[in-house]
């Protein structure tokens, strides 16, 4: 059976910073509240013009520039993201169209900030059926257009950017080994956006509710589940692919908070410097955290060829997911 392979990665952000410091003057908090309690001191934010296709678009261009492909090559496109241009048509045919992908199909996931590992889930199945020789999936997210920016419990963690990586069918135990995708949708109402659906479809009460905009209650009860879901699917991954966790060269997480993804290295006994993070400088980006700080990590040579990377990722769903790569 083939292998699905990264080939090449790539990465976007709009220009405009949004500083801890700017979001003082906006809400009662402060860079020392948001700096101590998520690790977090910006995010970059989409201006009016751009929309979520547009971010996976450069950060598309730069993956297949990357692995030296052309759009021509694309089977599929696989786009994960919570926040679309629209309902439809998908994101990811928006995408397709602008890369000018004549031969790929296109889909949009939607795991929420477990996006990226679902889409892996299928671009590895997609190529290891021989349904799909070469995947386009990009993490893609405008998060900041759906924030309540009266809301310090929220508006102080999101950011916007686009990560991507192209797939490609090898011959060898190569690329990734495994995936492993969990939900419980009982605990969904933690963290949601409900309005402007069939549920609640948009109307002015709807819209003066804030239904439109994210929602997150009890953050503290994310953070903790957040820490046992991924350390459990971490340990399942290892553990059916025969690994120990010294065998780690680095670990991927979701970008929610750095205290997370802290408790979650010291539980697994990593050290610090096999922890990858840059929520620092993007904060939580949802589906596209995972695709930034892997083209970060690619680009900057820490990630080499042979390395094992493990990734793992927690959120609305709630989803949760593991992946084991041999890069
Ligand atoms: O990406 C998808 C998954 N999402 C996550 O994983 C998010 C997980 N949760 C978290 O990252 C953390 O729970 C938060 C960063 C959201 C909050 O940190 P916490 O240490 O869990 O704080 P808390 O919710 O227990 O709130 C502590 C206090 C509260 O005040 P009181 O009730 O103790 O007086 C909040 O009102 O901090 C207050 N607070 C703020 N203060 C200043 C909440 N937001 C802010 C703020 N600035 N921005």
């Amino acid at each position: 059976m083939p292998s699905a392979k990264i080939v090449g990665t790539g990465s976007y952000v709009p220009a405009r910073v949004l500083t801890n410091a700017d979001l003082e003057k906006l809400v009662d908090t402060s860079d020392e509240w948001i700096v101590t309690r998520t690790g977090i001191s910006q995010r970059h934010v989409a201006s009016d013009e751009e929309a979520t296709s547009d971010l996976a678009y450069h950060a598309a261009r730069g993956a297949l520039a990357a692995a030296g492909l052309d759009p021509a090559d694309l089977d599929m496109i696989l786009v994960a993201t919570a926040t679309p241009d629209m309902f439809f048509p998908s994101t990811a045919c928006i995408v397709q169209d602008r890369l000018g992908a004549r031969r790929a199909g296109a889909l949009d996931i939607s795991a929420a900030c477990s996006g990226f590992i679902y889409g892996a889930g299928v671009a590895n199945g997609l190529i290891r059926a021989g349904t799909a020789r070469t995947v386009l999936l990009v993490g893609a997210e405008t998060l900041t257009k759906v924030v309540n920016w009266q809301d310090r419990n929220t508006c102080v963690l999101f950011g916007d950017g686009a990560g991507a990586v192209v797939l490609r069918s090898v011959e060898e135990e190569r690329g990734i080994l495994s995936v492993h995708l969990y939900s419980d949708g009982s605990k969904g109402p933690l963290l949601m956006l409900p309005g402007g659906g069939s549920r609640h479809p948009m109307s002015q009460a709807v819209l003066d509710s804030g239904m439109t905009k994210i929602q997150m209650n009890s953050g503290n009860e994310v953070f903790k589940l957040a820490v046992r879901a991924m350390e459990d699917a971490a340990l399942t991954a290892l553990k059916q692919n025969g690994f120990d966790v010294g065998d780690v060269d680095f670990i991927i997480t979701h970008q929610a908070n750095m205290r997370i993804i802290s408790a979650l290295g010291q539980r697994l006994g990593l050290p610090d410097r096999k922890v990858v993070a840059n929520l620092q400088r993007v904060g939580n980006t949802s589906a596209a955290s995972i695709p930034l700080a892997l083209d970060e990590a690619v680009r900057d040579g820490r990630v080499q060829p042979g390395h094992l990377v493990l990734l793992c990722a927690f959120g609305g769903g709630l989803t949760w997911a593991s992946a084991l790569i041999r890069w």
